[in-house]
């Protein structure tokens, strides 16, 4: 095992001021006017967001803000009811799910959606394309597709090892904890060798013992040229890996920029006090324990306390990353794990 090495963010991602819907110097996906409501509620409202290419964007906002939806909408899963946007120059608006994943975009879900009643195995092979074996005249001439069904196996054990999870190959999806399953979306997204990996909650349930390998292989894909967008609450974690950060309230894009600034601007302390949380936002960002937060306190007095908590954490973690540079990037685990 080698120690985790502190990698590098990207930057110059933007032109010019970094601001909602900014430019971006080598975008991967260009959004324009999508929206998409349900009944009265306008679940998503972007006038225009860039999503640059090669680099780790973390999508943030308080729940309800309209990530998901965002997320389905980007991947052919659901339909906007107005909006165009392009993926590596294809205009992609209704492009089927199928097609989208088939043109190198892949995601994974807040809730995993890994079949149960499948092995582990099985499941890393539904997320390959291009089987030869899903043809029906070529399904039956076994010698056709037996060759890259084996490769399809190597393949998915490569990922599977990759992901601590080739012991488990023949058992069950069902009997993996709820973390290794989001592990195994992941791995099974990769089956289709992707550009962009839209994730959507990745460490929404997952073990703590297991954040920072999910960290490190969030770097990874980045590291073998792939362009990432993540949905995240764990401020911590976004400091830790986003290179660049767009922030949602209420369907719209209310803040772009670099994880340290964005902290700091606030429009997305209103995004996050105007949600009216039930949740203290320490407790949205995993630094106060829920049994911490006052519930004698105001939900007003509360939220506006935790609004310049993260301020203080953002300039305390800024200020401490200047005075001791070489800090591990494992060192937070313990500090969230609580
Ligand atoms: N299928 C749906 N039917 C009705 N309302 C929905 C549906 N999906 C999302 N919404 C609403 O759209 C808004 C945005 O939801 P969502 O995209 O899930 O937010 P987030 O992922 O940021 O928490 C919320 O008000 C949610 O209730
Ligand atoms: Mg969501």
């Amino acid at each position: 095992m080698t120690a985790p090495v502190a990698r590098a963010k990207t930057t110059g991602l933007h032109v010019g001021e970094a601001a909602p819907g900014c430019a971006k110097v080598d975008p991967i996906i260009i959004a324009d006017n999508v929206r998409r409501s349900f009944g009265g509620v306008h679940a998503v409202d972007v006038d225009h967001l860039e999503i640059p290419r090669g680099a780790i964007t973390a999508l943030i906002g308080p729940n309800g803000a309209g990530k998901t939806t965002l997320f389905n909408l980007l991947t052919g899963f659901d339909q906007p009811n107005e909006g165009k946007w392009s993926y590596d120059g294809h205009d992609l608006s209704g492009v089927s799910a199928y097609k989208v994943a088939r043109m190198g975009l892949v995601r994974t879900f807040q809730l995993t959606k890994a079949l149960g009643l499948l092995t582990v195995m099985e499941n890393m092979k539904l997320g390959a394309k291009n089987q030869k074996g899903e043809k029906f005249w070529a399904s039956l001439i076994p010698a056709l597709w037996r060759k890259q069904d084996d490769d399809l196996e190597d393949q998915a054990m490569e990922l599977l090892q990759r992901f601590k999870l080739d012991a488990k190959a023949d058992d069950f999806a069902a009997s993996l904890s709820g973390g290794q399953r989001k592990l195994l979306e992941m791995a099974r997204a990769l089956m289709t060798v992707p550009t962009l990996v839209m994730l959507d909650e990745p460490m929404a349930g997952v073990n703590p013992a297991l954040t920072q390998s999910l960290l490190d292989h969030i770097l990874n894909l980045k590291d073998d040229g792939m362009t990432v967008l993540f949905v995240e609450h764990d401020m911590h974690m976004v400091r830790h890996i986003a290179d660049w950060v767009v922030v949602m309230a209420e369907g719209r894009v209310v803040a772009e920029g670099d994880p340290h600034e964005v902290m700091k601007n606030p429009a997305v302390i209103d995004a996050y006090l105007g949600a009216h949380q039930e949740l203290d936002l320490g407790v949205v960002t995993g630094r106060i324990d829920i049994q911490d937060a006052d519930p004698s306190a105001s939900p007003e007095a509360s939220a506006s306390a935790s609004a310049d908590a993260l301020v203080a954490d953002g300039i305390a973690e800024e200020e401490g990353a200047a005075a001791k540079p070489a800090e591990p990037s494992s060192s937070h685990n313990q500090e969230d794990s609580k």
